[in-house]
């Protein structure tokens, strides 16, 4: 079968607490994938995991970096009411969206998500599973 050449991933991350600092030192764990933009309104934060990653662009607002027409994916690492207006307009902004757990503040937030996906044909990821883990897919294999 021919290879598929596989396009660099550029991501974002929004949120740079411990959850948003661990998706952006996963992504940067795998081959062909960058963090391109970070957004936190911390400024302190947000200049200390620019200088340590190295990562291009950093932002006091979350708003500026959804509005990037290069980016592929958006994580979303903030405290939960946020998540539902960072994702939708990510999504709705053709990112996907990989977005910390619970999926939002209350079932309305979550529901604006998940159509906000399907309308703009995006993916939207909760880190709320194991599926991806290598023991749990080393299992499945098994199984
Ligand atoms: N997967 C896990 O194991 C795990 C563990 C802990 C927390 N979480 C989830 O991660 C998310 C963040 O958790 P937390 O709030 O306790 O982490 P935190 O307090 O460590 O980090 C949150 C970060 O979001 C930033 N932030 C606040 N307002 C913002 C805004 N308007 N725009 C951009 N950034 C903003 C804060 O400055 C902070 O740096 C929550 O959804 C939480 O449920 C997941």
């Amino acid at each position: 079968m021919e290879a598929i050449a596989l396009q660099p991933l550029r991501a974002g991350v929004v949120g740079l607490g411990w959850p948003g600092e661990t998706h952006l030192k996963h992504y940067n764990a795998q081959p062909g994938v960058s963090v391109v933009a970070i957004a936190d309104p911390n400024a302190e934060r947000l200049a200390k995991i620019q200088a340590a990653y190295d990562v291009p662009y950093a932002y006091g607002d979350w708003q500026e970096l959804v509005a990037r027409d290069d980016l592929d994916i958006v994580s979303v690492a903030t405290p939960n009411y946020l998540h539902m207006p960072i994702a939708v307009a990510a999504l709705q902004s053709g990112k996907h969206v990989l977005t910390e757990k619970p999926i939002a503040a209350n079932a309305a937030d979550a529901l604006a998500m998940v159509e906000a996906a399907e309308a703009n044909n995006r993916v939207l990821e909760v880190a709320f599973n194991h599926r991806h883990r290598g023991d749990v897919q080393t299992l499945k294999r098994i199984n």
